[in-house]
């Protein structure tokens, strides 16, 4: 079992300068598979066995973690800490809520994701009780260039005394049941983090993208957030941040959209064309408003599909044109395919029980155009709709 002081002192070491050419060595290079090893063993001859190792493990992450930052290469990592941390593109839209504010406390601040983004306008103190991660958010600070407006704390965010800090953010580590994601497990959890407001009036938490809407006070904000349409995560933010009761954010562009009052949309059969809501928008409950923006209307009651007779375009869903449209019939739809030559189908399921792969070999395509078929519910009753990719506009 290797102690915490023996894991930094391996971390320093790939800081000091052997550690530091034997990483420049590798940067860029895949070190996973055959390729990997022959180098890896190569560079023992050179180096010491364990700061190979390490200086190997290190840029495996390093170029994992090449898609959530654009300054990987230069960052230390734990697979926890990359796979927990945030995604440059959201802390650097997280940190627009902290304007004004001159030192911020960052609590459970990890490998620093969102700390590197804050420390660009403000003081920050990250605090963890894990030395290893906040030893990384220190060096992370630094090749961000923002080193000497970050202070770290190694303590448990519970016992921090918050006095002279004039807002929080929390990212509290998630607990896994059994593999899957349970909101409300977290540590610290919510409501503790709920609670820090009525010590700092300005308080921001990162929350799994399940949080329940009561799982906050009223006055509060649930912000959910996308990137390229992948739900990634919502945030809660106190009154004095809040901006609205929910919204829904979508990222990289940052279009961003909120309740608006309206009447209630209507629920008739499919038209031409299918919208399919950014889950950001579904989870934040505002697929009504996309409709009343749009002119579109509800094909069900439940579902999160909308419909319109023109090809509507707006960043909030995706808009498809619909080339067939009838209750669900399995037993017809090889045929129905077939007349419509298409060769290749994504099945899109909502609302709808089935076997998508089981139902993909059994529709035996051979046409020349690929389409997407939608197994859904309309006005409660089972329904296909085979659509097509909008053009991109001309
Ligand atoms: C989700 S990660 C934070 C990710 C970070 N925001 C980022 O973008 O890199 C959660 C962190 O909380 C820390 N943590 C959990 N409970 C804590 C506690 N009670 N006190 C201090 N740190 C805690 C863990 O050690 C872990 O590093």
């Amino acid at each position: 079992m290797v102690t915490e002081p023996e894991l930094l002192a391996r971390y320093e070491a790939l800081t000091a300068p052997a550690g530091v050419e034997l990483l420049a060595l590798l940067a860029g290079q895949d070190v996973t598979g055959a390729a990997g090893m022959r180098l890896s063993t190569r560079l023992r001859s050179r180096f010491p066995a364990q700061l190979v190792i390490d200086a190997f493990g290190q840029q495996e992450l390093r170029g994992r973690a090449g898609g959530k930052f654009s300054r990987a290469d230069q960052m230390f990592f734990t697979r926890a800490g990359w796979e927990q941390a945030s995604a440059e593109v959201v802390a650097e839209h997280r940190r627009a809520r902290y304007r004004g504010a001159a030192h911020i406390a960052d609590l459970c601040c990890g490998i620093g994701g969102d700390l590197v983004a804050l420390a660009r306008d403000s003081h920050v103190t990250g605090v963890d009780r894990d030395p290893v991660h906040l030893w990384m958010a220190a060096r992370n600070a630094r090749a961000y260039e923002v080193g000497e407006r970050v202070i770290t704390l190694d303590a448990d965010v519970r016992d921090v005394d918050l006095s002279g800090v004039d807002a929080v953010f929390v990212d509290p580590a998630r607990r896994t049941d059994r593999g899957r994601k349970r909101f409300g497990d977290s540590d610290p959890p919510v409501a503790w983090c709920v609670g820090l407001a009525e010590r700092v009036e300005r308080v921001g938490i990162k929350a799994a993208p399940g949080i329940p809407h009561d799982a906050v006070p009223a006055g509060w904000e649930l912000e959910f957030v996308s990137v390229d349409r992948d739900m990634k995560e919502a945030a809660a933010w106190s009154p004095a941040l809040a901006t609205a009761a929910t919204r829904a954010t979508l990222l990289p562009a940052g279009h961003t959209l909120v309740a608006t009052p309206g009447d209630p949309v209507d629920v008739r059969d499919p038209g031409a064309y299918l919208l399919d809501p950014d889950p950001a928008v579904t989870r934040a409950g505002l697929v009504e408003d996309v409709a009343r923006r749009t002119g579109a209307w509800k094909i069900d009651d439940q579902i999160a599909f909308l419909s319109s007779d023109s090809p509507v375009r707006t960043p909030f869903a995706r808009t498809l044109q619909v080339i067939d449209s009838a209750p669900w019939n399995q037993k017809q739809l090889p045929e129905r395919l077939r007349r419509l030559d298409i060769g290749a189908v994504d099945i899109r399921r909502r609302g709808l029980a089935g076997d998508v792969d089981a139902l993909h070999r059994k529709l035996k395509l051979s046409g020349s155009r690929r389409a997407t078929l939608v197994m859904t519910r309309s006005r409660d009753r089972p329904w296909a709709l085979v659509c097509l990719d909008l053009p991109a506009p001309g």
